[in-house]
């Protein structure tokens, strides 16, 4: 079938995240159950179940409109809408003449009306927030990471459509560079010195640099095939690339003066290198998705460092670091902000606003101060957690974000966001 040969890349916590909510619908579950020689749809997820879809009007226009990109486990296992609440979601996807459209989001609103979702909690504080988001021009391509470059664009890491795209704030301009090797998935983003801006293919299994000039794309494959889903990328300050690679629980280093890429494998196995930072002193610093642990690096050996999270829940998924050097992380699995003192050892952690199930994902520190977004509540939050006064402040994204899995701090204090299931890219200002 053809959809097998689209690209589908994953993160382990999405699916998981999918799962649990699936199985808070019985009617779903008991469509999921149906033996596979019934379905003719794509299944959920890497390894979930498969999804049929009830009768109805409009359904053979979901299965045609509904199934390019991804499975229709994205809807079953969605928290349901309203009929104009279906129309903005899917129109971030795909353009559907005025009748399939209708058809469409009817459809949905009635076998998958809202139903009762994790319970946002919004806090006040003495920061003020000015959330400004563009749609980008490539429907449905998930923007996965952001970045502010030095010369005030806002890019992002198309990860669906193959392309890094790069947005004029001020003028609203949007550009979509095409990637070299097909369906690479697009993922991290970095910046170098000299303007170039870096990528990880995450399902290439390649690093790769565009020239914003010319357009021209220079690719770095792994040295060894077992180096797959390259993920989250960093320079440290001797201008060494360093990035995760998630599934192959390894962290690499790339010389970008010679090409090479050295490889180090972590000592727990399938511990998920997740986020990174580099420290003041050059040592890379790492969570790790698949354990409750944060690891660091010997910046010229590659030694690697764990330190124990005291929670055996814990699953760190992204992390940041302060003047201090102190390293933050969110912590997907309980809802958490923890703080790690490397030096010591100590940690401390926080519940976030919106509880346990609030999934704290994509992180950044500006001015010293923490935020964050908690990516399982519709819509998503942006959180601020100041660390002198340790409260917490937090406002909704207006577009829902659907899933911020990366966010990033300008050196104004300001941030840019990658709203990943809602194709779009934010800049807040903060006053
Ligand atoms: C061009 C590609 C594309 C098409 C076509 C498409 N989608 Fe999507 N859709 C996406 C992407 C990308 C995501 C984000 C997936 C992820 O992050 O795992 C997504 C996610 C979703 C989600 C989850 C959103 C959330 O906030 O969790 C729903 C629901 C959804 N799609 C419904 C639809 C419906 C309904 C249609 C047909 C009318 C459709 N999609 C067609 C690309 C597409």
């Amino acid at each position: 079938m053809f959809w097998t040969a689209l690209p589908r890349p994953r993160c382990k916590g999405d699916t998981r995240a999918r799962l649990i909510r699936s199985v808070a619908w019985p009617t779903f579950v008991a469509l999921l159950l149906l033996p596979s020689s019934l379905l003719a749809q794509p299944p959920a997820g890497r390894g979930g179940p498969p999804v049929i879809l009830p009768d109805g009007p409009g359904k053979s226009d979901v299965q045609s409109a509904c199934t390019t990109c991804h499975g229709l486990g994205q809807i079953a296992n969605s928290w349901g809408n309203t009929k104009a609440g279906w129309e903005q979601v899917f129109s971030s996807m795909v353009v559907l003449p005025p009748g399939q459209r209708d058809a469409v989001a009817g459809y949905l609103a009635t076998h998958f009306p809202e139903r009762p979702k994790p319970p946002v909690v919004t806090r006040p504080g003495p920061a003020k927030v000015d959330i400004q988001e563009w749609l980008v021009p490539s429907l449905g391509s998930r923007p996965h990471d952001p970045l502010w470059s030095h010369d005030g664009k806002l890019w992002w890491a198309g990860q669906w459509a193959n392309v890094l795209g790069r947005l004029d704030p001020r003028t609203g301009a949007m550009k979509e560079f095409p990637l070299k090797t097909p369906r690479s998935g697009p993922h991290g983003l970095t910046e170098d010195r000299s303007g170039q801006i870096w990528y990880t293919g995450n399902s290439a299994a390649l690093v790769g640099m565009l020239d914003p000039n010319t357009g021209t794309v220079t690719e770095y494959p792994m040295p060894d095939p077992a180096a797959r889903d390259p993920h989250t990328p960093i320079f440290d300050q001797k201008g060494r690339l360093w990035f995760t690679l998630q599934q192959a629980n390894m962290v690499a280093r790339l010389e970008p003066k010679t090409g090479e890429i050295e490889l180090a494998t972590m000592p727990t196995p399938r511990s998920l290198p997740y986020g990174m930072v580099v420290s003041s002193t050059g040592v890379p610093f790492v969570v790790l998705f698949g354990t409750n642990k944060v690891a660091s690096l010997s910046p010229e050996s590659m030694e690697v460092r764990e330190y124990p999270l005291p929670n055996a829940e814990t699953r760190p998924r992204r992390i940041a670091i302060t003047s201090d050097d102190v390293i933050w992380y969110a912590d997907y699995a309980r809802g958490y902000l923890g703080r790690l003192d490397p030096q010591t050892g100590a940690v401390k952690e926080w519940p976030s606003p919106s509880g346990p199930k609030s999934q704290p994902y994509g992180m950044a520190v500006a001015k010293d101060v923490i935020w964050y977004s908690e990516s399982a509540v519709r819509p998503n939050t942006l959180v601020r957690f100041d660390p002198k006064t340790e409260q917490f402040q937090s406002w909704v994204i207006p577009s829902g974000g659907g899933v911020v899995r990366n966010m990033m701090a300008t050196p104004e204090g300001n941030l840019v966001l990658a709203c990943s299931g809602v194709n779009r890219v934010a800049l807040v200002t903060v006053k």
